[in-house]
């Protein structure tokens, strides 16, 4: 085991590495109500350096970023820049000393043009108190085609998909020439191909002198990025690593804070004899589904493997009766399917967990306890059961789901909005997976969530398919393919092919995404 590089309070570096961090914090608190989010943290990081900053949901990781950004302000603490102290009580403040962030929740104007967003605070574009557009839309357009963007300046950001509008944000920040850029969880939202585009660009920060604050919860990336490693736990230092003296089980022993076992590959034989619950024959809505022929089976875990624009989130939600296919057929349990809406789709036990969970699978304003009720308010339909929640029973559900999922909530009447990002997820997938679907749609459900949760998360689901549930999961992170029966590989529209869990390993998947590999079975 690799014993934490320090632990103590106190100045200093890393070892062997030149003095003078670029960024210093010493001991950093900050406390929401009876919560303490931060707990005394201190943390360097060097010009050229990639540091990563991990920890489980709710440890502390945003707040700090969000102090840095001079979003919030610490009770106590203090931050120096090259040796000096410097106050940051507001974004100017952090932009003006070259610190640039993007934050884990994207704070764009979806009314703005993706150049007006881009625009917004940019020191270049302002002469005589006028915003002057072209050098902005130059500088602006310089930096998407450096993240290949594949959307013009002039579209709404309403209008772009989650992991485009990430691009936005992320060129916002890259506009600036800045010291430090930190970015939260910036893969989060991102597939195999979008995420190799960032790790690029990450390196190449590093490369010029640029410090990099890293979030991540994908240990893959953090080990494979960053120099130096912080984890944070219940908002506190926990330990400090070389990322080159982990490896992943070392490095989750510490975010965790005990031992938890590796994903295991569903080992179950493929099994012909179960029969179809679903059938997809030939459906299409173009530009993004071009003809997909597909089986869900009875009680399986069906994964659905692909790049960006594959279509895989456009045919959940077909299936889900969000958008109706222009041909093809569906048929559940032998009968007709064609929901004319979501409403329909639910009627006959079809659930799909959305990708964009934050803004349409959750009321931030309200409760814990209402989200959960009113989740099940529409699921209870299936088991003709109760059409509302009783307050008092929503409470009583909303707590046994805190518990299942380690939720970190001061209480199930706190508001959604006041629980980390992670925490907001595990409250998505659970209210969904706690109802008894027949077929439930669950695209990206480990999206922000901490190593730990995730093993539980995979538990459960599996637990729900042993019980009869058919589970369609998508995935950009392929690694948790092993808890599936089949992993279908949709490419262009298409499915590419069926590959069984055996062989569903991240390297063939990848490949056959890319569409360079006959690997697989
Ligand atoms: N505005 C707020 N009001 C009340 N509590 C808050 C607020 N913001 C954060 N907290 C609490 O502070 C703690 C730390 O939250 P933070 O968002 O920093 O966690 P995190 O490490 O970023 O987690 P995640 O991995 O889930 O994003 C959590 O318990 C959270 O509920
Ligand atoms: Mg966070």
């Amino acid at each position: 085991m690799t014993p934490p590089v320090r632990t103590e309070e106190g100045g200093g570096h890393f070892g062997g590495r030149p003095p003078g961090a670029l960024l210093s914090v010493r001991g950093l608190s900050k406390h929401y109500g009876g919560i303490q989010a931060l707990d005394g943290v201190s943390l360097e990081i060097h010009a050229g350096q990639v540091h990563a900053l991990v920890g489980a949901n709710g440890a502390g990781k945003s707040t700090l970023v969000r102090i840095l950004a001079g979003v919030e302000t610490a009770d106590e603490g203090e931050v120096s820049l090259g040796g000096r102290r410097v106050s940051i009580s507001a974004p100017q403040d952090a932009t003006k000393l070259g610190l640039s962030f993007i934050h884990q929740e994207l704070n764009l104007v979806p009314k703005f043009t993706v150049l007006q967003n881009m625009a917004l605070n940019y020191e270049g574009s302002r002469r005589l108190g006028l915003v002057d557009w072209r050098p902005v839309a130059a500088r602006a357009g310089d930096v998407l085609a450096q993240l290949g963007a594949d959307f013009p300046l002039d579209r709404e950001v309403a209008d772009l998909s989650v992991s485009q509008r990430w691009t936005v944000s992320l060129g916002r920040s890259l506009m600036r020439d800045a010291r430090m850029v930190a970015m939260d969880e910036p893969t989060a939202s991102f597939a195999a191909d979008e995420a190799e585009r960032l790790f690029a660009i990450v390196r190449d920060l590093a490369a010029r002198g640029v410090a990099v604050l890293y979030i991540s919860h994908r240990l893959d990336e953090v080990l494979d990025l960053s120099q130096d490693i912080t984890v944070l736990r219940n908002g506190q230092l926990a330990d400090r690593h070389r990322a080159s003296d982990v490896d992943r089980q070392t490095l989750t022993r510490s975010i965790v804070g005990r031992e938890v076992a590796e994903i295991e590959r569903h080992e179950g034989s493929p099994d012909t004899v179960r029969d179809a619950l679903m059938r997809i024959e030939g459906l299409v809505r173009e530009p993004s589904v071009r003809g997909v022929t597909l089986d869900v089976r009875r009680g399986e875990i069906l994964g659905i493997a692909g790049l960006v624009g594959a279509g895989r989130t456009e045919l959940a939600r077909l299936v889900f009766g969000a958008e109706r296919a222009a041909s093809g057929t569906m048929t559940l349990d032998g009968r007709r399917f064609e929901p004319k809406g979501p409403h329909e789709a639910i009627a006959r036990g079809v659930a799909l967990v959305p990708e964009e969970r934050r803004s349409q699978g959750l009321l931030l304003k309200e409760s814990l306890a209402f989200n959960v009720s009113l989740a099940s308010s529409g699921q209870n339909r299936w088991r003709r059961g109760l059409p509302f929640l009783s307050a008092g029973k929503a409470r009583a559900v909303a707590r046994e789901m805190v518990e299942r999922f380690a939720i970190k909530a001061h209480s199930v009447e706190a508001d959604v909005e006041s629980l980390s990002g992670g925490n907001q997820q595990k409250v998505v997938v659970s209210k969904y997976l706690r109802c008894q679907p027949r077929l439930l749609i669950l695209d990206e459900p480990t999206v922000g969530v901490d190593v730990g949760a995730r093993a539980e998360l995979y538990e459960i689901i599996r637990a729900r398919a042993d019980a009869g549930t058919s589970v369609v999961m998508i995935s950009s992170d392929f690694e948790e393919f092993a808890i599936c029966d089949r992993v279908a590989v949709m490419r262009e529209g298409r499915i590419e092919t069926v590959v069984d869990g055996p062989h569903a390993t991240k390297d063939t998947l990848t490949s056959l995404c890319y569409g360079t590999g006959a690997a697989g079975s």
